[in-house]
C-alpha cells in the first residue's frame, strides 16, 4: 500500500486532514514550506495521532522537491493544498497568487505524471462561484465572475485539472469546494494560527474574545439578508477533513474520473448569527460596531450538499456550537 502526499500539509486544513488519514491508517508523506504555518504543527499532528510520518521541507514550484518525495517515496496519491488563501491580500499581491496558488500545480501535475501518479484530491473554494446567481449552491450552479485572485486562481487551476482529464481519462480527479472551514480538533493542538491580524470571522472573534483584538467590526449590516449582516455555510474542519477521507475512499473505489463536489453543510448563518452562537457556546460576550461593508464580499453564500451526500456518503456532523467551542478552544490553548 503506497503512501498519501498531502501538501501544505501543516496549514490549518492539512494538519487536520493528516489525523484523519493517520487515524484511518493511511500511510503520508507532508510537504510544506511554512509560509502559512509552523513546524509545531506537524507535532501535534502527531502527539494527536500517535503517528510518525516523512515531512519534507520546500515548495513545489521547486521540481526538485517533488523529484526527491517521489523517487523516494511509493506515492499513491496527491491531495494538494498548497496555496495563499487571503482574499483580501490576493488583490494586492496578484503575481504571488497566481505563482503559488496555479504554477505550482502545473509542476506538481508535471511530477505526477513522470511517475504515473494520476489520484488527486485538489483544494478548491466556493470562491469560484462568484456571486452566486442561485442559492443555495449546486455543483452544477454558473462558475466565474470571481472577484479576486485567489477565487480565479482556484478557478484556473479546475479548468487546467478538466482539460488535463479530458487528455487522458486515466486522471482521477475530485475536486472539492470549500464553503467556511472554521473550528478545530477537539483536542486544542491544531487550528487556524493565521499570522497578523485574522482576516476570516471566526479567528478574529476568538482573538477578541481572548482579549488580544479590542472588537468586531462587522463589515455592513445593510445587505439583503435576515439581520442585514453577510450570511455564509460554515463548515467545521474536522468535518471537511473527513470529506476529503470520502474523496479519496471513491476515488480508489473507482479508478478513474474527474468529479467536483461542495463541501458545506447546507446552512447559511449570518455574522450576527456567529457572534451570538460563539457567546453563548462560550459565555463570553464579543463587543463589536457595524462598520462600512468590506470590497468584494457579497451578501449571501451557502451549499447545497447533496451531491457529496450521495456520492460520497458525506454528510456534516459537527454543530455550530462545536465549531464555536473548538475555535476558542483552539484559542485559549495558544
Ligand atoms: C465571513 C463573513 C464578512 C471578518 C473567505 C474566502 C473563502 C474561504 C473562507 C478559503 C463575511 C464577515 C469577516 C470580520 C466581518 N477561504 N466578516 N468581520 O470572505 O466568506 O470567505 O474565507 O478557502 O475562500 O473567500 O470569509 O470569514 O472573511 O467572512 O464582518 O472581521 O464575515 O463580511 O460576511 P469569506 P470571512
Amino acid at each position: 500500500m503506497g503512501k498519501i502526499l498531502v501538501t501544505g500539509g501543516a496549514g490549518y486544513i492539512g494538519t487536520h486532514t493528516s489525523v484523519e488519514l493517520l487515524n484511518a491508517g493511511k500511510d503520508i508523506v507532508v510537504l510544506d514550506n511554512f509560509s502559512n504555518s509552523n513546524p509545531q504543527a506537524l507535532e501535534n499532528v502527531k502527539k494527536i495521532t500517535g503517528k510518525d510520518f516523512k515531512f519534507y521541507e520546500g515548495n513545489m514550484i521547486d521540481k526538485n522537491i517533488l523529484e526527491k518525495i517521489f523517487s523516494e517515496n511509493e506515492i499513491d496519491a496527491v491531495i494538494d493544498f498548497a496555496a495563499y488563501k487571503a482574499v483580501g491580500e490576493s488583490v494586492q499581491k496578484p503575481v504571488e497568487y497566481y505563482t503559488n496558488n496555479v504554477s505550482t500545480v502545473l509542476v506538481l501535475l508535471d511530477e505526477m505524471k513522470k511517475h504515473n501518479v494520476k489520484t488527486l484530491v485538489f483544494s478548491s473554494s466556493a470562491t469560484v462561484y462568484g456571486d452566486p446567481e442561485v442559492i443555495p449552491i449546486t455543483e452544477e450552479c454558473k462558475v466565474g465572475g470571481t472577484t479576486n485572485p485567489y477565487g480565479t486562481s482556484k478557478l484556473m487551476v479546475e479548468q487546467i485539472l478538466q482539460d488535463l482529464y479530458k487528455s487522458d481519462n486515466d486522471w482521477n480527479i475530485a475536486i472539492l469546494r470549500y464553503f467556511n472551514p472554521v473550528g478545530a480538533h477537539e483536542s486544542g493542538l491544531i487550528g487556524e494560527d493565521p499570522k497578523g491580524v485574522p482576516a476570516n470571522l471566526m479567528p478574529y472573534i476568538s482573538k477578541v474574545a481572548a482579549g488580544k483584538l479590542k472588537e468586531l467590526s462587522v463589515f455592513g449590516n445593510d445587505y439583503d439578508t435576515k439581520d442585514g449582516t453577510g450570511v455564509r455555510d460554515y463548515i467545521h474542519v474536522v468535518d471537511l477533513a473527513v470529506g476529503h477521507l470520502k474523496a479519496l475512499e471513491k476515488l480508489n473505489a473507482d479508478k478513474r474520473g474527474m468529479h467536483i463536489y461542495n463541501l458545506g453543510t447546507g446552512t447559511g448563518y449570518s455574522v450576527l448569527d456567529m457572534v451570538k452562537a460563539f457567546e453563548t457556546a462560550n459565555n463570553i460576550k464579543i463587543p463589536y460596531k457595524i462598520a462600512p461593508r468590506r470590497p468584494g464580499d457579497i451578501a449571501t453564500c451557502y451549499s447545497d450538499p447533496k451531491k457529496a451526500k450521495e456520492e460520497l456518503g458525506f454528510e456534516t456532523k459537527k454543530s455550530l456550537e462545536d465549531m464555536c467551542r473548538d475555535s476558542w478552544n483552539f484559542e485559549s490553548n495558544h
